[in-house]
């Protein structure tokens, strides 16, 4: 038993470092939903986070001492992470709760598959471990997303006195689509979710899609199903364990930080950016700063951002009257690159921008620019200076682009919204929403999103703005608290 009151458990942190040449280690901040939910709590809230040694540099670090307070990096041996981030966290269960297999050839479950989850659960086994050494009698721990599925059954068995929490910042497969995972593994996740005293997600939508998954494992009985009253509750017989327990189930809409990104944006490295994007984007023929149709995503399967550029295509091909008067600034971060299916929707996004550069391109006018080199400033920037943002998900826990964008903007932006992303539920009034498929549809949103009057649009990002910070991050993650009855011990 340990001294923490309050635990946080996620595979990455909030800080990852990389060797330099001459030896020394250089930190850098995390990306991502989860990171950035998460360090709204600091390390003045008194939490401790345990998180994955991601990287050799990570590992290093581990054996030289070196950390941040309030973060403790587990090094799991290279070739287990591998294995279970990888294979198994980013090859199966993302691509299952996103739904992106095609699914004639693949998934194959096969033995390369069962040695890989062999390696989820000693790792998710690795996690238990040390939460249950760090943990202060009655703690409370909150368990992140689908790395650490098996967490929460595994921590109880060890310490059936902590207080469990798992938040889940992906979508949750509909029943019919996990049905396609081994029914053991399926079986094994839903056990392993429900060790927790109380699950939340981003939306109902997906909530309800867990209480599907669980209603069809045996022999977990749903005592009130959505969307009619509380409680949200799920009673289950662990095997062999009678009596029944019950996990609640709770939705928190994760928003934006509206304070941190308004002063963050108005720092001078952004104001710079700024000026570097203006230059890119140019004037079109009657002098006037071009539009700008701005994305900013992780080069991530599930952000369509394929799609996007052909709409893109599509709105010069059906409007003419845009081209040289627009222009799509994309940025697209490396993401996974480990996977070469991520290395190759990277070359695939590169190729169409390229392609749409070649055909449409004239001597004063790139119709897209696209950056792929990580810049957190330069994404400020071009929030502000955005006057359409678009994010078209396959899929997407929430996204929190549609969110800041509105929140950073300078003049106010039209948002296009795929209506697959949760974010939609609480901003689809304000939005133009889209099939994420229909590259026709998306290019008429991106049309009438351009043509939209500038009071109606500044007047529209308000309101998405205001629904947007609803929920700020530290207000999200001390609601789960309370609602885990651990805020005392936050506060104590
Ligand atoms: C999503 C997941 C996070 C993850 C992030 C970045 O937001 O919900 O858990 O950290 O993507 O992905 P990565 O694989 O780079 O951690």
């Amino acid at each position: 038993q340990g001294a923490a009151k309050v635990l946080v458990a996620s595979n990455r942190g909030p800080v990852s470092y990389e060797v330099q040449d001459d030896g020394s280690l250089r930190s850098k901040r995390g990306g991502g939903g989860v990171v950035s939910g998460l360090s709204a709590i600091g390390p003045d809230a008194g939490a401790l986070w345990v998180c994955s040694a991601l990287s050799d540099g990570d590992r290093e670090a581990v054996r030289r001492g070196v950390g941040e307070e309030g973060v403790h990096m587990l090094p799991i041996p290279a070739d287990v992470h591998a294995d279970a981030y990888n294979g198994i966290a980013n090859s199966v269960l993302w691509f299952v709760h996103h739904m992106l297999y095609q699914t004639p050839l693949e998934p194959v479950f096969d033995a390369e598959f069962r040695r890989q989850w062999a390696s989820y659960e000693t790792y998710n086994r690795a996690f238990a471990q040390e939460l249950a050494r760090q943990a202060a009698p009655g703690a409370a721990v909150l368990v992140q997303d689908y790395h650490l599925c098996l967490v929460p059954g595994m921590l109880r068995e060890l310490r059936p006195d902590v207080r469990i929490g798992h938040f889940s910042h992906t979508p949750w497969a509909p029943a019919e689509y996990f049905a396609l995972l081994p029914d053991d593994i399926r079986a094994q996740l839903i056990w392993g979710m429900l060790g927790a005293d109380r699950l939340g997600f981003l939306t109902w939508r997906w909530a309800q899609a867990f209480m599907g998954c669980a209603a069809a494992t045996d022999p977990v009985r749903i005592s009130a199903l959505w969307p009619s009253g509380a409680p949200k509750s799920i009673e289950h017989t662990p095997t062999g364990h009678p009596p029944v327990r019950t996990t609640w189930i709770g939705v928190h809409a994760l928003g934006a930080d509206a304070e941190f990104l308004r002063e963050r944006s108005h720092r001078p490295d952004v104001e710079e950016r700024m000026t570097a994007l203006r230059a890119e984007i140019g004037t079109d023929p009657d002098g006037r700063a071009r539009r700008t149709i701005v994305r900013v995503d992780r080069t991530e399967l599930s952000k369509n951002i394929v799609r996007g550029l052909l709409s893109y295509r599509q709105l010069l091909d059906d409007h003419p009257e845009w081209r040289e008067r627009v222009v799509h600034v994309a940025f697209a971060y490396p993401s996974r690159q480990d996977l070469a299916v991520y290395r190759d929707y990277t070359a695939e996004v590169q190729r169409v921008a390229e392609e749409i550069n070649s055909g449409y391109g004239t001597a004063t006018w790139t119709p897209v620019v696209l950056h792929v080199k990580d810049d957190f400033a330069r994404s400020l920037a071009a929030y502000r200076l955005a006057d359409v943002a678009l994010v078209n998900p396959i899929r997407d826990g929430m996204n929190l682009v549609a969110k800041e964008v509105p929140v950073v903007s300078d003049e106010g932006c039209a948002l296009v919204l795929s209506r697959e992303a949760g974010a939609f539920e609480e901003l689809r009034e304000d939005a133009i929403t889209v099939n994420p498929y229909d590259v026709i549809d998306t290019a008429r949103a991106l049309h009438e999103a351009l043509s939209m009057r500038p009071e109606e649009r500044a007047e529209r990002s308000k309101r998405l703005s205001a629904a947007a910070t609803a929920l700020p991050p530290a207000q999200w993650f001390l609601d789960q608290l309370r609602a885990l009855d651990g805020g005392a011990a936050l506060d104590g």
